[in-house]
């Protein structure tokens, strides 16, 4: 395979970006080589610049769940910027992009539009440190919220292959008030809430984990995190940045039926543009300005180009999609997990529908601890080349989640599985 203009270009980024790049995952320093530099993308593929195709399961982090350049949202797009690009005002393209998703997430009586997951969650964690004066945060180990100074410890995703797990250039005065436990541990739950209940503005937690992998949330966990949290009046946020828009309508919540008081969303909602929102509870989300006392603003937030490709996406999703692109996947995981069992390869696939992650070990990963067991980083690193030389394209680091788009077919994905099974047997 020919990547000589992949190599050139990526040498010209490395003297003028850092790294290369604008996010540190996309450097491939998890499973070496040089990154591929993108050209275009249609449906499930996209090309590079020296003119080869792979079918994404990356999906730009997991936005685009309609493929690459969807016809409908491209016109969308077209549409908007022929009026002009941003206005500075309220548009109606942002108040059609509120309303459907307010519609299909019933626990959001409001919203706020913002330019990015990570803004999101910092606004929400304020939001809800404003409502009730407290000041303390609970996360869960291997949950990443983006990168936001308070939420930088013990986090999944990129963070987690830090030296010490937390960035530099976070000030101990920054995380003194966010506190750690594992993942689907509710008696650490329990200890947690009874030492710090009246301190506690809110527990934030990804409801299904996609940064350390994916992790499912254990039977009754997130239910008892709703009991507890409404007892104390401590406020829930349910990060549904990757989730949202995933799997249904009304994310992660609607499947385990739990009413988080707020929600962060991204990704999925702006079409594959940059954009967050948080939204909630109406008393809560009152408490923001212009309305209330927590400030928080963007020049660019609600932009319309952007809005319009998060209505023309959503638009695009009904039931029958949903369930093409859930089915496709329980049957790509299960057909692969068969073959991993009776093969005995100490491997398995952790998956919530379309989101999905290899684990290197046949036993089930509820946690961090569970998840760095189940971590491969050298064999993960052969199998990424493995498939990037058979034209697919998979994250470029085991703790990312994978995602498939309506775009990919039953047999994309029967080649997907040709090859991960090709490649174990000849180990
Ligand atoms: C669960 C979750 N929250 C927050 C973020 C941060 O979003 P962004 O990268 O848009 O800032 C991410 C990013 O992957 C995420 O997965």
């Amino acid at each position: 395979m020919k990547i000589s203009n992949s190599k050139k270009e990526f040498s010209r980024a490395q003297k003028v970006l850092v790294g290369g790049v604008n996010s540190p995952v996309r450097a491939f320093k998890k499973v070496g080589g040089t990154p591929l530099v993108m050209s275009r993308g249609r449906g499930a593929k996209f090309y590079d610049v020296d003119g080869n195709a792979y079918t994404d399961y990356c999906l730009s982090w997991g936005a685009l769940i309609l493929g690459h350049a969807h016809k409908e949202v491209v016109a969308a797009v077209h549409k908007a910027l022929k009026n002009g690009i941003s206005y500075g005002t309220t548009t109606k393209a942002e108040i059609d992009l509120a309303q459907t998703i307010t519609q299909h997430i019933p626990s959001i009586d409001l919203i706020r539009f913002v330019n990015s997951g990570t803004e999101a969650v910092m606004s929400a964690i304020r939001l809800a440190r404003g409502y009730t004066s407290r000041n303390k945060v609970l996360k869960f180990d291997g949950c990443y919220h983006g990168h936001c100074d308070d939420l930088l410890t013990t986090a999944g995703s990129g963070v987690a292959f830090l030296a010490s797990s937390t960035s530099r250039g976070v000030p101990p005065a920054h995380v003194q008030n966010t506190l750690s436990i594992p993942y689907n541990d509710t008696q650490e739950f329990f200890n947690i809430i009874e030492r710090h209940r009246k301190e506690l503005a809110c527990v934030i937690i990804e409801p299904v984990a996609g940064n350390m992998g994916v992790v499912l949330p254990k039977k009754g966990f997130l239910r008892t995190l709703r009991e507890l949290t409404h007892k104390h009046s401590i406020i829930l946020i349910f990060d549904e940045v990757m989730t949202g828009f995933r799997t249904n309508f009304g994310g992660a919540q609607a499947d385990w039926g739990i009413r988080p008081d707020l929600t962060c969303l991204g990704k999925i909602i702006g079409g594959g543009f940059p954009i967050g929102a948080y939204g909630g509870r109406r008393d809560i989300m009152k408490r923001l300005a212009p309305l209330g006392d927590v400030y928080q603003a963007g020049t660019f937030s609600g932009n319309p180009v952007v809005m319009a490709a998060g209505v023309a996406t959503l638009k695009n999703l009904n039931s029958r999609l949903y369930k093409q692109i859930n089915d496709t996947a329980e049957h790509f995981t299960k057909d692969t997990n068969a073959f991993f069992k009776e093969c005995h390869v100490p491997a398995h696939f952790s998956a919530y529908k379309g989101m999905m992650s290899l684990r290197f070990r046949q036993s089930e990963v509820y946690d961090y601890s569970s998840a760095q067991a189940a971590s491969s980083g050298v064999l993960y690193a052969k199998l990424f080349h493995h498939l990037l030389k058979n034209g697919i394209y998979w994250p470029p680091a085991d703790w990312e989640a994978f995602f498939i788009s309506s775009a990919h077919t039953l047999s994309d994905l029967k080649y997907l599985r040709n090859k991960i099974v090709e490649f174990f047997k000849a180990k």
